[in-house]
């Protein structure tokens, strides 16, 4: 809680104000992004389904018999189900920051594969975490669909894949979805779809704050906003201030002036030879690619070099 506060309070007293995504999910930020998946806008999900559809059964092939899943922001259970039928895994870690929607899904996934060994572990994925002892003899087979490497600046993100190569140990794989350039209105609608949910689930980080800090902070003082960066190559996501007003935060007062935004998401698009070369850089070979019919969605396999 000190923490949050002291992170929250550092992106808010800056120049241009940051929160970060992680922020977004609690048990209801959860809920909210389980609906937009099923989005007409949120082509993101269908895509990756329908390569999961077309070619589990190869990348179950290229992946050793019995292995440990380590899936980084666990999230739905709907890929995961899939993958643990085709893959047949000894072991499966969901790693997840939203503590109750973990357990919830890891329970379900229990009954429902009784064989199998689960040990959902709550930690910040973007922190150095532990895997649980037990696991410690499988090969492990990593996990990150959904794209959400796009969360991380392309730097970050390879410090982030450095530190799951470490955690993943020599030999292990990583199946890895990857969101790929195309029609920015194609992309911003996909962030900001007509029904609003998109807009709910930006605004529930301000709700899940004020909550967990004490801090009289309102979603209704702010509006979301999706924007297409070109030159980033992001969709950002944004919440602008509907009206000037000061909350207290901790013992300081911060101000949101009338038009000022704060920076909630960037979600990166990737040409997949640029997303190549970044993995290479993070101590990652490929093994094999797929794309779904569209072109607009990319699943790697990857292996942590020797
Ligand atoms: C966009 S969802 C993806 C869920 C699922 N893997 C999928 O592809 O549909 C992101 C998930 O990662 C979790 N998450 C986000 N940031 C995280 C962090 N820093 N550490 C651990 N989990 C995080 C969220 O709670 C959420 O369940």
């Amino acid at each position: 809680m000190a923490d949050v506060k002291a992170e929250v309070l550092e992106g808010l007293l800056g120049p241009a104000k940051t929160l970060h995504p992680k922020y977004f999910y609690d048990e209801q930020g959860s809920r909210l992004f389980e609906a937009i998946t099923r989005l007409p806008e949120y082509y993101l999900t269908r895509s990756e389904l329908e390569i999961f559809d077309a070619h589990l059964s190869d990348i179950s092939s290229r992946v050793p018999g019995q292995s440990c899943i380590v899936e980084y922001g666990s999230g739905s259970s709907l890929k995961i189900r899939k993958v643990i039928e085709e893959l047949d895994p000894a072991a499966y870690v969901p790693v997840d920051i939203s503590r109750e929607h973990m357990v919830a899904m890891a329970e379900a996934l229990a009954r429902d594969f009784p064989d199998l060994a689960i040990y959902p572990t709550c930690a910040d994925f973007t922190d150095t975490f532990a895997l649980p002892p037990p696991v410690a003899g499988l090969t492990k087979v990593g996990f990150f669909p959904g794209s959400s490497i796009g969360n991380f600046s392309p730097a970050d993100a390879v410090g982030f894949l450095q530190r799951m190569a470490k955690t993943l140990g020599a030999g292990a794989r990583l199946i890895i979805g990857v969101d790929l350039k195309k029609d920015p209105a194609v992309l911003e609608a996909a962030y900001d779809d007509a029904a609003g949910v998109t807009a709910e689930f930006n605004l529930n980080l301000i709700r899940h704050l004020g909550e967990v800090l004490h801090a009289d902070l309102n979603p209704d003082r702010f509006r979301h906003r999706a924007v297409y960066n070109e030159s980033l190559g992001a969709v950002q996501m944004f919440l602008d201030v509907r009206d000037s007003h000061d909350v207290l935060i901790g013992d300081r007062l911060v101000h949101f002036e009338a038009g000022e935004a704060i920076h909630t998401e960037n979600s990166f698009k990737y040409d997949p030879a640029d997303f190549l070369e970044l993995v290479a850089g993070a101590g990652f070979a490929e093994v094999a690619g797929w794309t779904d019919r569209k072109g607009w969605f990319s699943v790697f396999l990857l292996e942590v070099a020797g």
